[in-house]
């Protein structure tokens, strides 16, 4: 399996308040190229499926209503040890916890509506990639 490739999301509260190109530059100068992206909105199915892995979360309801009330970025970026590089580039999940510079630090509300996602490995990177995009999306 690929080890340089992560999977991203830019969530709804991004697009909403018009963060995507801002976004997008940091992740480019920061070195990641984009294999694939698209502007997509998730159906309730979609995003319970995708957090199938939250199901038994308290937040698993909330966190579904938030993932489909519009539309995202979904992208696959790739950069040697993309999953972890991209994790600190975007800080922890608690943008309070988020160090200065990080993109949750700098355009996340909340634990709950924290602006962008990152795989946490490289094994759910090709398995989210999958979920959202076909092989012939992947350049
Ligand atoms: P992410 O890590 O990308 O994927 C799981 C998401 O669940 C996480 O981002 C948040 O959007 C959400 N989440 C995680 N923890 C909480 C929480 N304690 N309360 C509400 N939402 C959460």
């Amino acid at each position: 399996m690929r080890t340089d490739r992560t999977f991203t999301m830019l969530k709804p509260d991004a697009v909403e308040k018009g963060h995507i190109g801002a976004i997008l530059e940091k992740i480019n100068a920061s070195g990641f190229r984009i294999v694939a992206m698209k502007l997509t909105h998730m159906t309730t199915n979609d995003a319970k499926a995708f957090y199938a892995v939250h199901s038994e979360r308290p937040f698993y309801g909330e966190l579904v209503e938030y993932m489909t009330r519009g539309p995202i970025v979904a992208a696959i970026l790739e950069k040697e040890n993309a999953v972890e590089d991209f994790r600190t580039l975007i800080g922890a999940t608690n943008p309070a916890d988020a160090a200065e510079g990080t993109i949750r630090k700098m355009y996340a509300a909340s634990i709950g509506e924290n602006a962008v996602h990152g795989s946490d490995s490289d094994e759910n990177a090709a398995i989210e990639s999958a979920f959202h995009f076909s092989g012939r999306e992947m350049f």
